[in-house]
């Protein structure tokens, strides 16, 4: 899809198709009414005929409108006025960009970018704008034999009224394009199977995005893990017939000494449950238990796409958690990289024996900050069902950060606690700790086994378990949290316009 920003009066516009927003009561926003005017009140006949009510997710798409330079005009409702803030907005877009996709429109002038939202500017409006309606127009068709048809619909021009600085406009267009980039490589490599999604085919794609982007990649083989004593991560790949990978990125886009940001994703891609077998209802959702590391490979493309004045560095462990004749058993006990030993109680409590000797690997980068990003625990979706993910960190200002980067977004998190009294629960007989810690505080136990390993570095967790794939009919990878993350860079290389 191509964007543009264009600053003209709706009327004049030669356009397939131009869209403007009608509020419940009636009113009209200031480009339906500028079309109102030039059209004799056709727009205000219409309403009252009622043809259109103003109600949230309500479309009239009218012809040849008189008094207009262009061949349509989409009325969107956009309910009641007072009540019109982010969520509403974000409505509006995907309502209309959902009505575009399937007319005859090739191009379409959106003017929906021009109401004002409460507490954001225009940069916010443009950015959410270009991320929404790429974000509706995704499609994973390809192992469909009947592709879907292409989209008629190649172009998209972004209003924004005479006030507004192009370049601010521009710039808020660049970056929502990176994040989206970002976003669909997410939700793609989240929604490709595990027989293609592989820890290979992970590294694959890393060293495809650096070659994309000169960015620096590499990748740590069994054998450099052995060496390196990552003997946490190693054991959950024992059960598997395809080799784990520790896949490294860096993005140099800040100066040579400045501390990077480390994300790190967990890239399991599929979870049987290894010995401690998952049941087999739903089971093929452990496909996107990688969501974590495709987040951060998204967030990686989106920054060098920006090319952010600051340095990042992705980690991503990757390994398939499989039963098998060598797999590790309940009651196992590893050393980890740390030196810290595990008894493995549970050997579906994964994720956190892999982050554990990644985030010990991201102390030689000598972090400003380590996010990591996992779908960790069943426990996080009771506590949080598929709206917010889990926030946990060491450092309440940095979770503070996050949390409104989250919001900023559109892509929330929630805050979790942290505390000492949890760590009791990780108490093994025979080892330094257990890799869980009962159903009590699921979610909070797995984040305390993993901040044992983030002690060094102001760090914080994400536990993305309900927000990062949707089930049911809409099953498929959300591509969550990318916008939270890529918002965070944004802010901490000082561009995020707001
Ligand atoms: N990948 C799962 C977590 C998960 C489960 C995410 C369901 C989304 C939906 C993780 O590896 C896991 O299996 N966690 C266990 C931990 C338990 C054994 C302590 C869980 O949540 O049941
Ligand atoms: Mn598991
Ligand atoms: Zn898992």
């Amino acid at each position: 899809m191509e964007f543009s920003i264009k600053s003209k009066n709706p009327e004049k516009q030669e356009s397939a198709c131009v869209v403007v927003g009608v509020f419940e009561s009636g009113k009209l926003t200031t480009a339906a009414g500028a079309i109102d005017k030039s059209s004799n009140h056709y727009l205000s006949d219409v309403i009252r005929h009622g043809d259109m009510n103003g109600k949230a997710g309500s479309t009239t798409l009218l012809r040849d409108v008189p008094g207009t330079a262009c061949q349509r005009v989409l009325l969107v409702g956009l309910g009641k006025e007072k009540e019109f803030r982010e969520k509403e907005y974000g409505a509006a877009i995907r309502t209309a960009v959902k009505f575009l996709k399937d007319t005859g429109a090739t191009d379409a002038a959106l003017f929906l970018t021009e109401i004002p939202v409460k507490k954001k500017s225009v940069a916010w409006r443009i950015r959410q704008a270009v991320i929404i309606t790429r974000e509706t127009l995704y499609r994973f068709d390809q192992f469909k034999s009947q592709k879907n048809n292409e989209f008629l619909l190649k172009r998209i021009d972004l209003a924004v009224d005479r006030k507004t600085k192009p370049v601010i406009a521009e710039e808020a267009l660049a970056q929502g394009q990176a994040i989206a980039e970002g976003v669909a490589l997410a939700r793609t490599l989240g929604d490709l199977p595990g027989n293609i999604c592989t820890p290979a085919y992970l590294a694959d794609t890393a060293k495809r995005i650096a070659a994309d982007h000169a960015l620096e990649c590499e990748v740590l083989e069994r054998s450099d893990m052995e060496s390196l004593g990552m003997h946490s991560l190693l054991s959950v790949a024992k059960g598997s017939h395809q080799p784990p990978k520790l896949i490294v990125l860096h993005y140099k886009g800040g100066k040579a000494n400045d501390k990077p940001v480390v994300l790190v994703g967990k890239g399991i891609t599929f979870d049987t449950g290894g010995i401690s077998l998952k049941p087999g209802e739903g089971m093929d959702e452990m496909k996107f238990d990688m969501c974590g590391a495709a987040s951060v490979l998204g967030t990686i493309k989106a920054a060098a796409l920006m090319q952010l004045p600051l340095n990042l560095t992705v980690i991503v462990p990757s390994v398939e958690n499989m039963p098998g004749g060598n797999a590790s058993k309940p009651g196992d006990i590893v050393t980890s990289l740390s030196g810290q030993t595990i008894e493995i109680l549970n050997t579906d409590a994964e994720g956190r024996l892999i982050l554990c000797d990644a985030l010990t690997y991201a102390e030689r980068f000598h972090p400003t900050a380590v996010v990591d990003i996992a779908t960790l625990t069943g426990a996080c979706v009771i506590a949080l069902g598929h709206v917010a993910s889990g926030l946990f960190a060491n450092d309440d200002d940095f979770a503070a950060e996050l949390l409104a980067m989250g919001s900023e977004a559109g892509d929330r998190a929630w805050h979790l606690p942290l505390w000492d009294d949890y760590q009791d629960q990780l108490k093994s007989n025979f080892a330094d700790m257990a890799n869980i810690g009962g159903r009590p505080a699921g979610s909070v136990t797995a984040a305390c086994f993993l901040s044992r390993f983030a002690k060094k570095f102001t760090w914080a967790h994400l536990d993305i378990a309900g927000t990062a794939w949707k089930s049911g009919a809409e099953k498929g990878a959300t591509g969550r949290p990318v916008a939270l993350l890529t918002h965070f860079l944004l802010n901490r290389a000082g561009k995020l316009e707001n």
